[in-house]
């Protein structure tokens, strides 16, 4: 069976984005799904002295093992001031250290969620613009705005985002 990875760039206890990347991942009836929580890799901040120190860190060693070995990937990212968090941009950047395109050249549907009504669209846009040169086939995209509306007991309801949702994850079933 083809493997899903399945994360968000958020390293809160209460994730939103978390929390819709375990809805997305509930989904999924083709493929086995694995879902991930940044908070279990951990990651002192970039960079290259660092790096000089001490090679990578074992988070990110462990979280590039896994991501190896999947066919394929659902990553939803928070908007902080604009970008995707620095929790996830620093995770980037230790896994692009490590000899191949961090997304392996697989599928990946990205998507975003916010309180706001944006839903995160500026993240979710800069994740499209750069994913690409970690090597991320994407094959689909939707941001999730005004979420506390749109989200109910661990589910997407009834209505335009939820089916958008369904269309993207049913590219990525159809595409690994
Ligand atoms: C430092 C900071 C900056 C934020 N900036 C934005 C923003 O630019 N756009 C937005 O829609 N929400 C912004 N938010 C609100 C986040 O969307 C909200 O905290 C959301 O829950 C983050 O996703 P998460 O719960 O998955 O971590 C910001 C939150 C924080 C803490």
């Amino acid at each position: 069976m083809k493997k899903i990875i399945a994360f968000s760039g958020s390293n809160s206890s209460t994730s939103i984005n978390q929390q819709l990347v375990k809805f997305m991942a509930s989904q999924l009836k083709e493929v086995e799904v694995e879902v991930l929580d940044l908070r279990d890799f951990e990651a002192p901040v970039f960079g290259t002295d660092l790096e000089a120190e001490i090679g990578s860190p074992e988070s990110m060693k462990a979280l590039f093992e896994k991501m190896s070995s999947a066919d394929g990937f659902i990553v939803s990212t928070p908007e902080h001031n604009g970008y995707m968090p620095a929790v996830f941009k620093n995770t980037i950047d230790w896994l692009s250290r490590m000899g191949r395109k961090v997304f392996n050249e697989k599928p990946v549907v990205f998507t975003s969620a916010s309180p706001g009504g944006r839903g995160g669209a500026s993240a979710l846009g800069q994740m499209l613009g750069v994913m690409p040169h970690q090597g991320a086939k994407i094959v689909g995209s939707h941001s999730v705005g005004s979420f506390f509306d749109n989200f109910k007991d661990g589910s997407l309801i009834d209505g335009e985002d939820k089916e958008a949702i369904k269309k993207i994850l049913s590219e990525l079933e159809a595409t690994v």
